[in-house]
């Protein structure tokens, strides 16, 4: 799978005769599992049409501050929100002209007036005529943009649309995509890293056909899951039973039932990683001797004598080196002070707490609200966000801490 799934890439298209490959751009980007939404410079629609590219990417192409929609309704386009929205923004084909507007803070279209407002990486794949390229000018707007902190996909060499020879090429849409795909995953934080993390509940088996068990959905530890191997991270995802699905080339799941069972793969793959997460429900006792065959209803009550299961945070503290240590904590009450002491107690870097107090925390829902708390037992208090919004804080302040 692309690290450019599920990412919002915002295209700038300027006016180059290399505007014709932006429809294969959109394309290769979309098939990429990336959403696309294009901009463009008023003069680009003479090389290629708005609705082409807004067939191709699915969403409405724009080029000016507002739409005419009829006399009375004009749109106004707000260059903030387009900028907000990207994850990425890639400006192709780069002109020497845009380039040097681009470069001295010029913003008299839409499309540099986005640049300008927005916050995410920018690429830019220039694309001209030879000596338009080699010419200082050009030069200097190039330097200027990298100094930025923006990233150029090199033009190639090659014959160019004016029938000479040389450098000015943009790049083919497939190499323009593979960059940026390389240079996000070489920028990840968390490149290289091996990450243990625990999720869901687990089963303690009574009998062949019954167990006890919890609420845990293990959406909490899928979402951090995802999270971090979006960081880059090589995910080793130790689940209990859950319904949750995860795809990701970077996430390996390993399934287990019992407490047992996740404790013997914790501590296979402990000693090779370099942060643990362990956001599973455990479950604290399981039946002492499972039946081995269904147990008979009969008139008597019946009684199942329960065994502490091992502690896997515990135990992993114990053996800790250099490992990142990551618990959570879901309390009811003395929420701050169970906490610490659990971090204390289970010589962990930090711990996330989960008080059942705050509505819309905890098991099976889709929102959680939590405190990070840390090693010097400073605190952090999150507002309650969905999910998959709690797991990207968490893992930020986690790349926070380690680097
Ligand atoms: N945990 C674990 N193995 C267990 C029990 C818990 O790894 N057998 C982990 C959980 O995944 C979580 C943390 O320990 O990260 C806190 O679990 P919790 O059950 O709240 O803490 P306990 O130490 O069991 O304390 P108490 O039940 O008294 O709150």
């Amino acid at each position: 799978m692309s690290i450019l799934s599920g990412k919002k890439v915002l295209l700038g298209i300027t006016a180059g005769i290399a505007a014709y490959k932006t429809a294969s751009l959109v394309r290769l980007f979309i098939k990429s599992g990336a959403e696309v939404k294009v901009i463009m410079t008023p003069a680009s629609k003479d090389f290629i049409t708005p609705l082409t590219l807004s067939t191709l990417s699915k969403n409405p192409v724009h080029s000016t501050f507002y739409d005419k929609e009829d006399e009375e309704n004009e749109l106004w386009n707000n260059h903030v929100d387009f900028g907000l929205w990207a994850d990425y923004m890639v400006v192709v084909p780069a002109t020497a002209n845009t380039m040097s507007k681009m470069a001295n803070g010029i913003c008299d279209n839409l499309l540099l007036a986005t640049y300008l407002s927005a916050k995410c990486p920018i690429y830019f794949a220039p694309a001209m005529d030879l000596d338009m390229y080699i010419h200082p000018s050009t030069k200097e707007s190039l330097d200027k943009l990298a100094s930025f902190g923006n990233t150029i996909i090199p033009a190639t060499s090659g014959e160019l649309a004016s029938g000479l020879v040389g450098e000015g090429r943009m790049a083919e849409p497939e190499d323009i995509v593979s960059f940026i795909e390389k240079d996000i995953l070489s920028k990840l934080p968390l490149k290289g890293k091996k990450l243990l993390l625990t999720a869901g509940p687990t089963y303690e088996a009574i009998d062949p056909v019954r167990f006890i068990g919890n609420h845990s959905s293990g959406k909490m530890g899928f979402a951090i899951a995802k999270a971090a191997a979006n960081l880059g991270a090589e995910v080793y995802l130790i689940s209990g039973p859950s319904h949750q699905q995860i795809k990701h080339s970077l996430v390996h799941r390993i399934d287990v039932v019992s407490a047992e069972e996740m404790y013997n793969a914790a501590h296979t793959y402990f000693k090779g990683v370099d942060i643990a997460i362990l956001s599973a429900a455990v479950a604290d006792y399981k039946p002492k001797n499972a039946a081995t065959q269904k147990i008979k209803k009969k008139d008597s009550s019946l009684e199942i004598e329960l065994t502490p299961t091992k502690d896997i945070l515990a135990s992993l503290g114990k053996i800790k080196e250099n490992q990142f240590l990551v618990g959570f904590a879901l309390e009811t009450n003395n929420e701050l002070a169970n906490a610490k002491s659990k971090l204390e107690r289970k010589n962990l870097d930090a711990i996330v707490l989960n008080s059942l107090q705050d509505k819309g925390a905890g098991f099976a829902t889709d929102t959680n609200k939590i405190t990070i708390i840390d090693k010097d037992l400073k605190e952090k208090s999150f507002q309650l966000k969905s999910k998959v919004e709690v797991a990207k804080d968490i893992m930020n302040e986690i790349v926070n801490k380690i680097s």
